[in-house]
């Protein structure tokens, strides 16, 4: 099968197009399947990898990737090509949205209970940019910061693909959202149910005298102490900063010594239930995804480069095989 693949970490261009050996399902797969991928979406998980950022390489290897071939793609919607021993909820043939590790191929494995099936009203190109980053908000507005009705909620960063999910879920919620973008995605950040808007080229919202119940920081571009300030007593303040693991520890001996347990991260967990929460809102017309543009499999170099930039409006999905 076509696949994307590096075997050294660097920029953009380590990555090539090759013909590899599909996944199997073995005796030990047991709850997997085999996907028949039609698209994909690109995470900065992939370009983080791709360039072996450090806390990475402390897992993956050093100075070189461990396994001799990777694969990225984090996101998938396809067709169920095989089940495993065990699998329940799906046959070979279903459509099916999720995630996986090595999307960015014609076949990828996956856990049953890490994929659903694909909402009515969408399409599979369409389906495959929700999974990490629609988790990721539902996650750390749901779970971390315990989002309740009428709270006051800012989304740093609400253009990319975590942040407009953000901003449509924060809605769901009841919340009275304050969306912070670029001049370019006001308008388009804003028909997605933002209260408010702040263009970050002329407004620094940490110097605008308003206190939030939640500061979502998706871009990162701010820290827990910078945004402290605009926070209520009882705020919570996440960093969507790839850095996390590495705060962490400082975190836990921050509030230890100070009491301020507002400063949080997370990482976002793939499962079966909030995956069905999530076809639900789409079912329900609750939430769409914005795709800026779509990239053939053998433009996966271009594709990275776009997600790098920082910039991208919503996602960038990658054509694998059309369903
Ligand atoms: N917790 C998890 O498990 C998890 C999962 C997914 C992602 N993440 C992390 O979340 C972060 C965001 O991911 P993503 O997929 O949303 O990235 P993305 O799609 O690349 O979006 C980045 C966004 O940041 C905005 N931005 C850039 N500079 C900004 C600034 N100075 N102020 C405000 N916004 C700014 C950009 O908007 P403009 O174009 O308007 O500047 C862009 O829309 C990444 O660090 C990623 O590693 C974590």
């Amino acid at each position: 099968m076509k696949a994307a693949i590096y075997r050294s970490y660097g920029p953009p261009e380590v990555l090539n197009i090759e013909d590899i050996e599909p996944p199997a399902l073995q005796e030990e797969h047991e709850g997997r399947v085999l996907i028949q991928v039609h698209y994909a979406s690109v995470n900065p998980f992939d370009y983080l990898h791709r360039k072996g950022y450090f806390p990475i390489r402390l897992v993956n290897g050093l100075f070189a990737p461990k396994e001799q071939i990777q694969r990225l793609g984090i996101d998938v919607a396809g067709t169920i090509a095989a089940i495993g021993k065990n699998v329940t909820r799906f046959k070979v043939g279903d459509p099916i949205f999720g995630n996986c590790v090595g999307s960015h191929a014609e076949y990828v494995r996956a856990r049953e209970n890490a994929i659903c099936m694909l909402p009515n009203s969408i399409t599979f190109k369409e389906a495959a940019a929700i999974p990490t980053a629609a988790l990721t908000a539902l996650q750390a507005l749901r779970d971390v910061a315990k989002i309740e009705k009428n709270q006051k909620v800012l989304i740093n960063g609400a253009s990319g693909g975590v942040g407009h999910f953000a901003v449509q879920i924060a809605r769901f919620y009841e919340a009275d959202v304050t969306a912070v973008c670029s001049t370019t995605n006001l308008k388009w950040v804003k028909d997605l149910g933002a209260n408010t808007m702040i263009d970050y080229t002329k407004e620094d919202f940490t110097r605008n005298g308003e206190k939030y119940d939640i500061i979502l920081d998706v871009a990162a571009t701010h820290t827990y102490f910078k945004c402290k300030d605009s926070l209520t007593r009882s705020g919570v303040y996440i960093t969507e900063n790839p850095l996390k693991p590495v705060y962490r520890p400082f975190q836990i001996l921050f509030s230890s010594i100070t009491g301020d347990k507002r400063g949080k991260s997370h990482l976002s967990l793939p499962n079966d239930k909030d995956m069905a929460f999530l076809r639900e809102l789409i079912e329900h017309g609750q939430l769409r995804p914005m795709i800026e543009k779509v990239y053939p499999l053998d433009r996966i170099v271009d594709a990275h480069r776009h997600v790098e930039n920082g910039h991208t409006q919503g996602k960038v999905v990658v054509e694998i095989q059309k369903g």
